[in-house]
């Protein structure tokens, strides 16, 4: 029995990578999980069956109103005492070369994408739930290599989670952000495979290594916890110290 026992907690984007290990921590804590995915049902089944509580699958396109209507269609009544909106894309978008599509994608995606969650979750959220946004040190400081829509999109995300704090506090609803740094996922794959950007950007890392999804993580679980009831409008960096 984990401190969070006999909660619930929606995860978006809770097939792979931090997403899965913040499925993983909160389940450790008792939570039962309603694991979000959109196109990668095997990854979704496979953080499930590493779930001890109650777990449920749903699917949509977060980039698509209708779509994350339509899941919250299927999830009705069901009161959930978190919200983790981790669901988000990392595209280049280098400026003069970016064709439109790919800006509605990443607009649609990390910024429409949890608003619209978070606006069709919200009569389910129960009074002194909390929301948890997934955010980025991108959002705070300029980074190198033409991904300047991915920091707007995180900057506005942070935004969001302070104005959030504000508008939802008559309800108790705390609402925080975790900014995670480079962390080892799918996202960060392909760019770290060439050993000279690997090289470059630990270089720039204080602390010597990249971050886990577990370490990021470890954070969500805490401000899902007791020991994070009076914090609210807060982004956290996690980034080993690359931003301080
Ligand atoms: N990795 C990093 O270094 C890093 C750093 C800072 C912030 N972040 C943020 O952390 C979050 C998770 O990143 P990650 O590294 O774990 O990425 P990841 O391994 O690529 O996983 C992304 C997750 O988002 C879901 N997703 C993507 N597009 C979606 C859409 N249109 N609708 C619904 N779900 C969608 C994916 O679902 P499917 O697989 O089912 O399609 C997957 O579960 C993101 O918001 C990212 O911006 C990551």
């Amino acid at each position: 029995m984990g401190s969070l026992t006999g909660t619930t907690a929606l995860v978006t984007g809770g097939s792979r990578g931090i997403g899965r290990a913040i499925c993983q921590g909160l389940a450790e804590q008792g939570a039962n999980i309603i694991l979000h995915y959109n196109q990668n049902r095997a990854a979704a089944e496979e953080t499930a069956s590493t779930i001890k509580t109650d777990v449920r699958i749903i699917q949509a396109d977060l980039s698509s109103i209708p779509e994350t209507e339509s899941m919250f269609d299927d999830l009705a009544d069901t009161p959930l005492d978190f919200l983790i909106n981790n669901a988000g894309i990392w595209r280049p978008t280098p400026m003069g070369s970016t064709h439109s599509a790919v800006v509605n994608e990443m607009l649609d995606t990390n910024l429409r994408g949890p608003f619209w969650v978070t606006h069709c979750a919200l009569h389910l959220i129960k009074d002194g739930g909390r929301i948890v946004n997934v955010s980025s040190v991108a959002g705070r400081i300029g980074v190198a290599g033409g991904r300047s829509l991915y920091g707007a999109t995180k900057a506005a995300l942070d935004s969001l989670t302070r104005n959030w704090a504000l508008e939802l506090a008559p309800r108790r609803i705390l609402v925080n952000a975790v900014a995670p740094g480079y962390i080892t996922t799918d996202m960060t794959d392909d760019f770290f495979s060439d050993p000279a950007t690997l090289e470059k950007v630990l270089n720039r890392q204080p602390m010597g290594k990249l971050g886990t999804p577990e370490e990021v993580a470890d954070v969500v679980v805490f401000l899902c916890s007791d020991g994070a009831k009076f914090i609210t409008g807060q982004s956290i960096n996690i980034s080993g110290g690359l931003v301080i």
